[in-house]
């Protein structure tokens, strides 16, 4: 059974270019609720161990050092369905290939630099928010 909660990270691209606002108002506006929000930086050796699940695909080492290249905003998020209704929201990985009005659509750069992060199922959503929180900080 699908649980309500979700991660997200505003990427480095997303807030060099100031989108933080625009985008935290498109989730709120398609019913999600902050439950948690950090802004902090990811090292190269704590976004190496966020995507390690990617660490034996070509594009791991350009993808841990464009995480870590500047500032991102880790957000827990709440809603019905939630890990599927956000990946909705945000579009395909490559914009290009993104629907029209998808968060990567309107905000992201490149198929790296796509402005946020979703996870991809309710396990990895669970994991994903207690990388950046403890259970005291989710509200
Ligand atoms: O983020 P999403 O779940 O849509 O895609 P992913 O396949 O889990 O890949 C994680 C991240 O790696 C993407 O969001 C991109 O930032 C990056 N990536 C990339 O740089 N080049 C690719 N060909 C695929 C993904
Ligand atoms: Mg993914």
């Amino acid at each position: 059974m699908a649980t309500n909660i979700t991660f997200t990270m505003l990427k480095p691209d997303a807030v060099e270019n100031n989108y933080i606002g625009a985008i935290l108002q498109k989730i709120n506006e398609a019913g999600f609720r902050v439950k948690a929000m950090k802004y902090t930086r990811l090292s190269t050796e704590t976004a190496g161990q966020f995507y390690a699940v990617h660490a034996a695909r070509p594009f791991y080492n350009d993808l841990v050092s464009y995480m870590s290249s500047g500032p991102i905003v880790a957000v827990i998020l709440e809603k019905e369905n939630a890990v599927a209704d956000f990946r909705d929201l945000i579009g395909a990985t490559d914009p290009a290939k993104a629907a029209p009005g998808t968060i990567r659509a309107l905000f992201a750069k490149s198929i790296e630099a796509n402005a946020v992060h979703g996870s991809d199922s309710d396990e990895n959503a669970a994991i994903e928010g207690s990388f950046f929180f403890s259970a005291l900080e989710q509200f």
